[in-house]
């Protein structure tokens, strides 16, 4: 099978600007694309590179960009990428910011690691320094963590993120968040409380996530990140950590509408979030307003069966927002 491979080059010590190389290969049918990066620098040009270590999806080091979607490089097989991008693959580093671009395929992660470490990825617990046996727990609790475990920090999902992409630097992002869920669901963890303290900030935490979902599509391991933010969400409720402020009130002015009509009120919902401040969205308002996209709160139609959503609110709902 003969594939063109367009790789991105850029030397920030020689070059001024980044530049693609073309290499057509021919590779076996079972070939992944890691195969083709060993092949372009052992057999053709030395000075292509990249990271790889154990490639077997393991080590998650080989994270790239290939034709704009992060993988693993060696858990992608060449032949499926062509099936799905055509035989031109582009293959870029998983963020190209200059400042972040160390040598080609090789970035600079130390935002993504710092982020990593913040949230204290390993257990906490008063543990026996000579235990005699396992700190094992029964299958059923392990269900709890969903495959969180299952993350090997390659950082497809974080630089995926359409909030880290768009600039925010302090947001945690989607791999730091599913990792505090992989110990906020692990019953033996003892920081539980103050795991969620951190992750309900405004500007960092649960609340900044745009919901784009682009973490659950890259992930190679199906952790799911977007997911368990969404169950930090609820954690950060169940154990009374959140508190009154325009992300948490949002979430609270959700299920008052539906309470209320059993569907959306989106115009009610940003008064509710916002309070007073809600004025500077008046020239959006009126906007959507015209449009017919809001309404005016007794033009709120109600839904069928409002009774018995009313009733399965009252049944799940059990936490109160904390000032
Ligand atoms: S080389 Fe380790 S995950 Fe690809």
């Amino acid at each position: 099978m003969e594939v063109t491979f367009k790789v991105y080059r850029f030397n920030p010590e020689f070059d001024d600007k980044p530049h693609y190389d073309e290499y057509k290969l021919e590779m076996g049918e079972d070939s992944v694309i890691l195969d083709a990066l060993n092949k372009i620098k052992w057999e053709i040009d030395g000075s292509l590179s990249y990271r790889r270590s154990c490639r077997h999806g393991i080590c998650g080091s080989c994270a790239i960009k290939l034709n704009g979607k992060n993988v693993l490089a060696c858990k992608t097989p060449i032949k499926e990428a062509v099936e799905q991008f055509g035989n031109v693959l582009i293959v870029e580093p998983l963020s190209k910011k200059k400042e972040k671009v160390i040598k080609d395929l090789v970035i600079d992660k130390k935002d993504f690691w710092d982020k990593n470490a913040k949230v204290k990825p390993y257990l906490i617990a008063e543990i026996d320094e000579h235990p005699t046996s396992e700190n094992l727990i029964p299958p059923k609790l392990v269900e709890l963590l969903e495959d969180a475990d299952y993350c090997i920090a390659c950082g497809c999902c974080y630089y995926t993120c359409e909030t880290i992409r768009g600039g925010d630097t302090e947001f945690l992002g989607p791999q730091a968040l599913a990792k505090t869920y992989r110990f906020t669901a692990d019953v033996r963890d003892e920081a539980k409380k103050e795991r969620l303290e951190l992750v309900n900030e405004l500007g960092i935490g649960v609340w900044d996530c745009v919901k784009c979902q682009g973490c659950i599509e890259v992930c190679p391991k199906g952790v799911d990140p977007f997911t368990k933010i969404t169950h930090l969400h609820n954690q950060i409720f169940e154990e009374g950590v959140a508190k009154k402020n325009v992300a948490t009130k949002h979430a609270e002015g959700f299920v008052h509408s539906i309470k209320k009509h059993g569907i959306l009120d989106e115009g009610m919902l940003v008064l509710y979030s916002e309070g007073v401040n809600v004025v500077r969205h008046l020239p959006e308002a009126i906007a959507m307003f015209a449009k017919g996209k809001i309404k005016l709160p007794w033009q709120m139609p109600k839904s069928k069966g409002l009774d018995e959503i009313q009733k399965l609110i009252e049944i799940s709902q059990t936490h109160e927002l904390k000032d």
